[in-house]
């Protein structure tokens, strides 16, 4: 039994984690660590947010937020998401955390103690427009090593090359655009430098790592080291423990590493057994592996190992199975850029299982991939239903139909056929796993299932019910084996659904607690069968318009979607000729002719509080004639009449926004028009903001400062949507009016 320490890459909490995330660094680890429980060996798996860094701080600002809050809340999105996933984290942590801060503070102080640490006068980006320094994403340009367009200034994604301030060509401030000058601040430096040798010995000698990580990693070293900034201008990250540098933050690469190191003491902390972490980090038989993406290789394979090597007596990384990208339509999957598929999302969707196999099999381990929803839809359908699934379904359903129970086994050729294909497959299936290649491993599980399924085909049970009881009863035997083998070595891969399968055959005793020696031995003759139901189904997957939804928005709303609002600008008002309560008004919504607009409004707001206000429009309702005038759209408004009120208020947006604008709360609507009775089934009400929060779908919205405490929210059953412009703006009302007004 070998001791095994995976660490896995510490995912930004400035948004909800994606498909790319998961193909890149968060299933590979997943697979290996139940792999690794699987054949016996004991495994820490350590990891979390990392909630410091630029990345937090511009999205603080995108979202007019606090870095804590967005820090908090992806925190807890992400956390969530992971164990939907079905991925076990020993402890799933974070960086903006005591146990951490306490960690990196005192290795600071180590390493600067063992004189690895020093201050120096260093140039930094400072831009006048904006008067501060500008750390890392703050700044983006050109990049002087590949000519990448719209790079960051820290490092360029496209040809990985990290950068100093002043590197950069054409740089530009990403808030004002201004080009930043570079000035001088006072900073420590880590002594990379100083490590040369030793690293280069350390990686020279990593035959088994994969040739991207080991060809990176000696031309990176071959290129000499200079030593690292380790600490950065800005306030949002682990202070410095010392007095007189409260503007400064220890830079966010070198304190999210030490993040293995420090969950790895808060778990074995939180477990009673305060030691614990040492059998992994000072017993030098304990390996360490460590799942990232490709951009963070030299950070894992020089950087961290220098850290380690400062620290002293802990363990260096083992294995950095890097993966490459999951591209998307041609780019890469990240949410930095766009075009990301979130996974709270995906999982509304489908099945963590289906999500699982398709990504295993579909791996950029060794080169990039494509990510597609129609490939994904071809994979479910004609390979994990049709070959894995149909296969457990026939075999358990054939034999739960036909003898209840598992039927006695043969002891004959047949026997013999079978069990020397699981025993090929299990062969393939280690060699696989255990060098981290999952690719290949999900394969041989597949290819067991198609011999499975020609076994079966060929043995006929069909026919063999009708003209030998026992012969059938014998085959099957032989069948459910293949299961058996199946469910134990898809359990990495496709955790709930093998559980399935292994409860379908009787087992009370987990999988992992089995162990792999469950592939290969007998099946006992005569445990109870349970009903089985399939456990994958195909799919169909959805048009392009609803894939790019916001996170927690579930599939309701249907009938709101078919509403296309928009903000609008009160042009002129008129009062109606025939109508005493009616006003005749011209509304630009951003197209080219205003529309008209006949409201009840006389008895509320008079012509001067109309002209020049903004409301907001339903803008694809049929046009209706009142009274003799054409109406094209209908103006949204709250009233309390129904809970004894008088009240009526106009909706509109908290902010200034140009006529025209969606108010559809981000999700993708129709345009189509619509009659007045499907608006009438729409439950929009006036409802009240408390403490800068509105609970929405179970997530927290941080309203902005200086938002209204009336919002208005569409209700679907038990959830409630902020009715809003998808971007932060949301909807309300003039003043105040009755909590639970109805919208119309
Ligand atoms: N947050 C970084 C990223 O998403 C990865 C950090 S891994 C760590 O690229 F180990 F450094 F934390
Ligand atoms: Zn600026």
């Amino acid at each position: 039994m070998s001791k095994i320490c995976i660490n896995i890459a510490w995912p930004y909490a400035n948004g909800p984690i994606h498909i790319g995330h998961l193909a890149g660094s968060l299933l590979p680890p997943d697979i290996f660590g139940r792999y690794n429980r699987l054949i016996g060996n004991e495994v820490l798996v350590v990891g979390g947010s990392d909630q410091h860094g630029t990345p937090i701080t511009v999205t603080a600002e995108k979202e007019k937020s606090t870095p804590a809050a967005v820090a908090d809340r992806y925190h807890c999105i992400n956390k969530k998401a992971i164990e939907d996933m079905g991925i076990q984290y020993s402890l799933f942590s974070k960086t903006h955390g005591d146990n951490h801060i306490e960690v990196v503070q005192k290795v600071f102080m180590d390493l600067l103690g063992k004189g690895y640490l020093y201050e120096k006068e260093t140039d930094q980006y400072y831009c006048t427009g904006c008067n501060k320094f500008l750390p890392d994403r703050y700044v983006e340009g050109t990049c002087p090593n590949c000519g990448a367009k719209d790079v960051r200034s820290d490092q360029c994604d496209s040809c990985g090359k990290t950068f100093e301030p002043g590197d950069l060509e054409n740089a530009r401030c990403i808030h004002c655009g201004n080009e930043p000058g570079v000035r001088s601040t006072n900073h420590f430096f880590f002594k990379l430098s100083a490590f040369s040798e030793q690293l280069m010995e350390y990686a020279g000698s990593q035959d088994h790592w994969r040739s991207n990580v080991k060809t990176f990693t000696i031309n990176w070293l071959k290129e000499g080291l200079v030593d690292r900034a380790m600490t950065r201008d800005m306030s949002w990250g682990v202070p410095l423990p010392m007095p007189g540098w409260e503007d400064k933050a220890i830079y966010v690469w070198f304190e999210a590493l030490m993040g293995y190191l420090s969950t790895s003491i808060e778990y074995s902390k939180m477990v009673g057994k305060p030691e614990l972490w040492k059998e992994y980090w000072k017993n030098p038989e304990a390996k360490h592996y460590y799942f990232i993406g490709k951009d963070n290789i030299p950070f894992h394979s020089i950087i961290w190992p220098a850290v380690l090597m400062g620290i002293g007596g802990l363990n260096l990384p083992y294995d950095i199975p890097a993966n490459e990208y999951l591209m998307f339509n041609g780019g890469k999957l990240s949410k930095s850029r766009g075009g990301a598929i979130d996974i709270p999302t995906v999982l509304m969707k489908y099945d963590a299982d289906a999500v699982r196999y398709y990504l295993s099999v579909n791996m950029p381990d060794t080169h990039d991939t494509e990510f597609t929803w129609e490939d994904f839809q071809t994979k479910i359908n004609s390979e994990l239903v049709s070959a894995l699934g149909n296969y457990y379904h026939r075999c358990l359903s054939f034999t739960h139909k036909n003898f209840g129970k598992i039927p006695g086994a043969d002891a004959k050729e047949g026997a013999k056929e079978v069990l020397d294909a699981i025993r090929a497959a299990l062969e393939e299936y280690n060699e696989c796993l255990s060098k981290c290649d999952f690719k290949k491993g999900i394969k041989t599980v597949m290819e067991l299932a198609r011999f499975g399924n020609r076994y079966f085909d060929s043995v006929k049970p069909w026919a063999l019910i009708k003209s030998d009881k026992d012969q059938c009863g014998r085959v099957m035997n032989n069948n459910l084996r293949i299961v058996k083998a199946l469910a134990v070595m898809a359990w990495p891969f496709m955790p709930s659904s093998s559980e399935k399968i292994w409860e379908y055959l009787g087992y009370g005793e987990s999988i992992e607690k089995s162990g792999i020696a469950a592939v290969t031995s007998e099946l006992p003759a005569g445990k109870p069968l349970s009903e089985p139901i399939p456990v994958y189904k195909k799919i169909e997957i959805e048009s392009e318009e609803e894939k790019e939804e916001p996170v927690g928005v579930p599939e309701a709303y249907a009938d709101f979607k078919s509403l296309d609002l928009r903000v609008g600008r009160v042009l002129s008002a008129e009062e109606h000729p025939d109508a005493e309560k009616l006003f005749v008004l011209k509304v630009d919504i951003g197209e080219e002719a205003p529309r008209q607009i006949v409201a009840g409004l006389r008895a509320y707001y008079s012509k001067e509080q109309m002209v020049g206000r903004n409301i907001i429009l339903v803008s694809n309702l049929k046009p209706a004639k009142l009274r003799g005038l054409t109406s094209q759209g209908m103006l949204l408004a709250a009233d309390d009449e129904a809970l004894g009120g008088t009240s009526v208020q106009l909706l509109r947006p908290l902010k200034d926004l140009p006529p025209g604008t969606k108010m559809n709360s981000g999700l993708k609507n129709s345009s189509s028009m619509i009659e007045y009775k499907d608006f009438q089934k729409i439950k929009m009400v006036v409802s009240r903001a408390s403490g800068g929060k509105v609970l929405c779908n179970s997530m927290n919205i941080d309203l902005p400062a200086g938002s209204p405490e009336r919002i208005a929210v569409i209700v679907d059953g038990n959830n409630a949507l902020v009715l809003s412009d998808g971007k932060g703006c949301v909807a309300t009302v003039d003043s105040d009016i009755k909590d639970g007004a109805i919208i119309r």
